[in-house]
């Protein structure tokens, strides 16, 4: 039951006959900011009387006449200027939380008109180590498709792994001449990424060589800039001196950043260059980047010892992902990457070309498209396809076979540029009638403010960071005796299963919680602190209620049955009520734009609170009455169950103790 969707739909014809856009005008129907406005508040009546020539009150006073809310709410109030103020009224809401009681699904309706999704994320390139940005894809994909279906939607999940492209070339070319056969026999997925760090660790040092003189040239280029700018007289006009003054800024800030790229661009060659095993290895493979993508070319014309190499390897970087994803507890309906659509690439470009949609330029096969500069480019001059052609292919393999309503892309902002091009050039295609949503994300943070590095300037790998999240977990869990409820009652394999739970959810929990397409400060502090928007602190209040009901010997499965009533008294239990109510409208606004941190909100600051403010004010086991601690042990029990299943939409477990 989404309370607000009710109340729109109950001033919808009201409305109706008075505007021809409805629809932002019931948007202005909202829950209310203070709770001495009541529940929800609708502040439309003063930009609709202005339209009517009315007045604001008069019109507030109208529409509240006419409106049937007599079952639902107080009799509605006009306040201030027209404000239209509504409180539910108790027998309501006791009635809501009677049905909800044992309502497996705690009151939560399923959707009218179920859509297909197909949801694309995790998708890492495999055949290098999981990293810290790959936790983002993964966490935030599975918290939507777990929210999809439990709102009834069908969501199928679809692994795009990269396992076809240029890192193949590299771990096939490292392997030959790298390759330490006794350890690859031994630990396979260690040694390949070994190679793998070796063959990028001399690309990188190549790259940067190239970069060098470039890096040097532009340097002097906006050294003169800022010289010349600085040194022209000013201009006698304001605004012109302003902007000249303006450019100098950026010339300067210009050549900070240069300075910046230049010195770490000097160190990476150092690295190689200081070492003299590493650089005798690079002057023996000079050419190791060409060297790279021959390799790749040959694995994609179909060379029979690259393909053998391809196909022996594969299986090695599917394990690898697969022990994280059983640590994250993350599972796909499919797993269909790139390398699956090889043999269609050809026929779309073909398709493109016959439909007179793609035309040649400089050698190179492009889809040129309104609203963009450069095109997007589906076959490269030496016959190459792109990732832009596998991902023309996904679409329409997907659209063959399962028909969605929306496709949802979880992929890093840097992206945006690719996702916007590949859905106009969809379009374009005749796919119309879709969804095609990039669900952005941003970048994962150190604690300095720049992308989350080891110390060592390495990306910081997924496993290592899952173990020191549980392992800081098992601090709290075995040192929260005071804090957190029946610590001392813990057994050692208790712990180690509570640790991990615990460890993994403040990983997802803190990723969740942020807007997704800000970038963010990974810090485990903050994931895994007892108070505060965290899992650890939802997960505690979930143990709390645990406790309670161990506490008092209750067996809350037969009290929810025994026709023991809920009945609200002290407002911090009507506060509570309604928190409980609204977890369908979080899970609306999740879905309204593919954003699980309004869940988080919703749990932390409306749940949560409202639960601790009750916790204090109303005494459950030392209620005054049986009728009272009953009905106290059923609203802490609804509190648990949506905590509960809360957390299972984003992918979280609960634990009966902490
Ligand atoms: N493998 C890509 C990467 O790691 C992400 C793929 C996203 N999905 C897609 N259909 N393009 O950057």
């Amino acid at each position: 039951m989404n309370i607000l969707a009710l109340l729109r739909a109950r001033f919808k014809p009201v409305l109706e006959p008075l505007t021809d856009e409805v629809g932002p005008l019931l948007e202005m129907i909202r829950p209310a900011g203070d709770p001495k406005f009541g529940d929800y508040q609708a502040n439309f009546a003063m930009g609709l009387a202005k339209k009517l020539g009315k007045s604001p009150r008069d019109l507030a006073t109208e529409v509240v006449e006419s409106v049937k809310l007599e079952d639902l709410c107080e009799a509605p109030e006009v306040a201030g200027p027209g404000f239209i103020n509504l409180k539910l009224r108790d027998e309501w809401i006791q009635r809501q939380l009677e049905n909800a009681k044992t309502d497996p699904r705690i009151g939560i309706e399923k959707v009218d008109a179920p859509r297909t999704y197909v949801v694309d994320y995790s998708s890492p390139n495999v055949a290098k180590p999981m990293h810290v940005g790959h936790i983002r894809s993964t966490v935030i994909g599975d918290a939507l498709c777990r929210t999809l279906r439990f709102v009834g939607h069908n969501a199928i999940s679809d692994n795009h792994l990269g396992d076809w492209g240029t890192q193949f070339g590299m771990i096939i070319y490292g392997y030959k001449h790298f390759a330490e056969k006794e350890a690859y026999k031994k630990a396979p997925v260690t040694e390949l990424s070994r190679i793998y760090r070796v063959v990028r660790g001399l690309m990188d040092y190549f790259d940067a060589k190239n970069q060098m003189p470039q890096l040097i040239e532009r340097l002097a280029e906006r050294t003169a800039d800022y010289e010349a700018a600085k040194n022209a007289p000013v201009p006698t006009d304001k605004a012109e001196a302003k902007k000249q003054k303006k450019e100098v800024g950026r010339f300067q800030s210009q050549i900070k950043d240069l300075n910046e790229a230049i010195e770490s661009t000097k160190a990476k060659i150092a690295k190689t260059e200081d070492s003299p095993e590493l650089k005798k290895m690079a002057e023996e493979h000079a050419n190791i980047s060409t060297a790279v993508l021959q390799e790749t070319v040959k694995l994609h014309e179909g060379d029979t010892e690259n393909i053998a190499l391809w196909k022996e390897f594969l299986p090695f970087c599917e394990d690898e992902i697969k022990r994280v994803y059983e640590r994250l507890n993350v599972t796909f309906d499919h797993q269909l990457g790139e390398s699956f659509y090889h043999d269609r690439l050809a026929p779309v470009v073909a398709d493109f070309e016959k439909r007179g949609l793609a035309k040649e330029s400089e050698g190179a096969t492009c889809v040129f498209l309104d609203g963009f500069k450069a095109p997007m480019i589906i076959r490269k001059r030496d016959g190459a396809f792109l990732y832009s052609t596998t991902d023309l292919a996904t679409i329409a393999y997907r659209m063959e076979h399962w028909k969605p309503d929306a496709i949802l892309y979880v992929v890093d902002f840097r992206q945006g540029d690719h996702f916007e091009k590949l859905f106009a050039a969809t379009r374009l295609w005749g796919y119309t009638n879709i969804e095609l949503k990039h669900v952005s994300f941003g970048t994962v943070m150190g604690e300095d403010g720049k992308p989350f590095k080891t110390r060592a300037g390495a990306t910081v790998g997924l496993e290592g960071l899952l173990d020191e999240a549980v392992s800081r977990a098992s601090k709290i869990v075995c040192e929260g005796d005071d804090k957190l409820p029946d610590g001392p009652v813990l057994d050692e394999a208790q712990r180690k299963q509570i640790s991990e739970t615990v460890g993994i959810a403040a990983l997802k929990y803190g990723d969740l919680s942020q807007n997704r397409e800000s970038d963010y400060k990974f810090s485990y502090e903050k994931m895994l602190a007892v108070n505060g928007n965290s899992s650890t602190y939802m997960q505690y209040s979930y143990a709390r209620v645990q406790s309670i009901f161990r506490k008092g010997e209750v067996n809350i499965e037969a009290l929810r049955t025994s026709g023991a009533q809920i009945t609200i008294e002290h407002p911090a239990e009507r506060q509570l009520a309604v928190a409980i109510l609204r977890f369908s409208e979080a899970l609306d606004d999740v879905l309204l734009d593919y954003r699980p941190n309004y869940l988080t909100n919703y749990l932390f600051d409306q749940l949560a609170k409202s639960y601790s403010s009750f916790f204090e004010n109303c005494p459950v086991l030392k209620a005054e009455t049986t009728e009272q601690k009953n009905s106290r042990l059923l609203l802490c029990d609804l509190t648990a169950r949506v905590i509960q299943q809360g957390l299972e939409l984003l992918g979280i477990q609960t634990v009966e103790k902490m």
